[in-house]
């Protein structure tokens, strides 16, 4: 996916677009640009790569000056990383930034080259440009009504018309994208913390909705040109949330900021020895008889875990579906299910297509999200919001966390509301529960052993990481981490499965991460500690305090806590060592390559 920004006020905005993207730049990094209304023309400096490309060159070439302007940094979809192929794209008078797929732009294309327009790039951007400009006859709204009415696939666009100084337009479809306001100053960002130091002050746009900008305020219309008024919300973070805050990257600070997000997602939803989750009401959950979760990713492991605490503590089946597998397959969804989405910025598409699948199918979803007013929030019929604040790394940290927060939360109210638990029982879950963040927080005695480990692990090639239970749902997540941010190639297996096959992997010093937190489990792993350790193999244990497995090379012992709960601790050490493997190896930690933080396209 990618960030787009625009803003029109009365500020030289060139530096204004670059810092907002550098507050975007986790939703894509293949290259940036802007596009600025100057004296009498629009100026567009792009370049290919990191931000810092960009304002170098605008070192070099001067920054156009003007008070309205749209910028975007890319996570190339069609057409490789290059200044070409940078945003933003013309076509005539016509000049746009573009989050998001066209999906039919080769017949697009091929239209508008019949009709004698010639393409510098190989975007999809550019055939959007030149198809508003087609349509173009001195009004910007018809023209996009006319484009958009054509297009099909999603979009987040920023629009600027070279004879409409000052005004932005802008109109999405799938892909986010807010509007702001401030004293004479309107903006457009993909998302909050870009527009943050300026405003608090902002507008959801909603699909196929389209925004005119100006100085003096923000018009909303709808595809068939009504006028729409829409409520203007207060973003509830403020600028220190979205900077790193003295950490040295937002990974190590969102690693930090779990406590914290725990609290924040749990303890206003427990009182009295009960759990309340707002908005849902009393019943909600009362004879529901199959859960069916569906995600992406780390929000897919969250899932896993929240199958087996759901199956525990209320005796209800659950079927965990990777979003992307779900929307194609048959997918055998009984109209009864109760289907729940799980994503952190409420945008993955591959999530928000199985939503809209399980809606039309007449299913109630309930969706577990963190950023507020997103796609899959507004689409779901009801919402758990996550509390974990603005998550920039694009290495899911407290998110996991706060998911897996959201996953009990609804595991002891199904519990609850179907008599599975008597009150004492949930009594005592909901004291567990709010224990969870201290408990979080006396995991990080680990940190310094897990930075040492990674110096020890440095020049591995592929690690194992082993559990059983939740503990193999754990290993599943420590995984993730490991690849996603160091490169350095992992897989996760279920312990009893190795001798059905890859421990024929294991020789003298493979890496293995054994994860033993599951009291009636513990044997088993501990068994299949020494099978590996028989064969070669260097074992780090993450475990419970009481577990046996002298025969590991190294041991994190966590704290005490209930075994069903045990993955919210587990995972610190599978994150700090995943962090360190990546800093050892001199990689950019909250900016992987070929990953955004959000995927918008399939
Ligand atoms: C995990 O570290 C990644 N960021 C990725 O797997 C992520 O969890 C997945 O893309 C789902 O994103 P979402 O939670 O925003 O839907």
């Amino acid at each position: 996916m990618c960030g787009v920004i625009g803003y029109t006020g009365h500020r030289d905005c060139a530096e204004l677009l670059i810092d907002g993207l550098s507050s975007l730049e986790y939703r894509g990094y293949d290259s940036a640009g802007i596009a600025v209304f100057a004296e009498n023309e629009v100026e567009i400096v792009k370049a290919c790569g990191r931000l810092d490309n960009l304002r170098e060159k605008l070192l070099e070439v001067g920054a156009p000056s003007g008070c309205c302007g749209i910028g975007h940094t890319r996570w190339a979809t069609h057409g490789c990383p290059s200044d070409l192929n940078s945003h933003p794209h013309s076509g005539g008078r016509v000049t746009l930034v573009h989050n998001g797929i066209i999906e039919n732009y080769a017949k697009l294309r091929k239209a508008l080259e019949a009709k004698g327009r010639v393409f510098l790039s190989e975007t999809d951007t550019e055939i959007a440009a030149n198809l508003i400009d087609y349509y173009y006859q001195g009004d910007p709204l018809e023209a996009l009504r006319e484009a958009i009415s054509r297009i099909r696939g999603s979009y987040a666009f920023g629009v600027i018309f070279s004879d409409r100084p000052g005004e932005i337009y802008a109109v999405r479809r799938d892909s986010p994208l807010i509007a702001a306001r401030a004293n004479g100053e309107s903006f457009i960002a993909s998302d909050i913390p870009a527009i943050l130091k300026y405003t608090k002050s902002y507008y959801l746009m909603d699909e196929n909705e389209i925004a005119v900008l100006t100085k003096d305020g923000i018009s909303f219309f709808t595809q068939d040109g009504d006028l729409v008024e829409k409520p203007l919300m207060e973003a509830s973070w403020d600028v220190s949330a979205a900077e790193k805050g003295g950490y040295s990257h937002f990974m190590l600070k969102e690693i930090y900021e779990q406590p914290r997000a725990l609290r924040d997602t749990l303890s206003s939803r427990i009182s009295d020895g009960k759990v309340v989750l707002e908005g849902l009401g009393e019943g909600y959950f009362k004879g529901v008889p199959r859960v069916r979760i569906v995600a992406c990713g780390t929000a897919m492991h969250a899932g896993l875990v929240g199958k087996h605490v759901i199956e525990h503590l209320a005796g209800i089946p659950v079927t965990v579906d990777i979003a992307s597998e779900f929307r194609y397959a048959d997918y055998l969804l009984d109209k009864e299910e109760l289907v729940i989405i799980i994503s952190q910025s409420g945008e993955t598409a591959d999530t928000l297509a199985a939503l809209r699948l399980a809606k039309s199918h007449g299913n109630r979803v309930l969706a577990a999200v963190n950023v507020v007013g997103s796609s899959i929030a507004r689409e779901a019929d009801h919402v758990i919001y996550t509390h974990a604040g603005p998550e920039i790394s694009v290495a899911s940290t407290k998110a996991y966390s706060v998911q897996l927060a959201a996953m009990y939360l609804i595991a002891v109210q199904l519990a609850s509301e179907n008599d599975k638990l008597s009150s004492n029982e949930i009594a005592e879950l909901c004291t567990q529960l709010l224990a969870l963040p201290k408990a979080v927080e006396e995991t990080f005695t680990c940190q310094k052993e897990c930075q040492r480990l990674a110096s020890v692990y440095q020049n591995a090639h592929s690690l194992f990481y082993i559990g059983r239970g939740l503990d193999n749902f754990a290993s599943m997540e420590g995984s993730l981490k490991l690849k996603e941010i160091s490169y350095v190639h992992s897989e996760s297996y279920a312990a009893g499965e190795l001798k059905h096959g890859t421990i024929s992997l294991i020789e003298e010093n493979t890496p293995v991460v054994a994860i033993l937190t599951q009291k009636k489990l513990m044997e088993k792993t501990a068994s299949n500690v020494k099978e590996v350790k028989a064969r070669g193999a260097r074992v780090l244990a993450i475990c419970r305090q009481d577990a046996e497995v002298d025969s590991a090379d190294d041991i994190i012992r966590l704290p005490e806590i209930s075994d069903l709960f045990a993955p919210s601790l587990a995972v610190i050490p599978l994150q700090l060592f995943a962090f360190y493997m990546a800093l050892l190896r001199g990689l950019d930690v909250d900016k992987p390559r070929n990953l955004a933080k959000s995927v918008t396209v399939e």
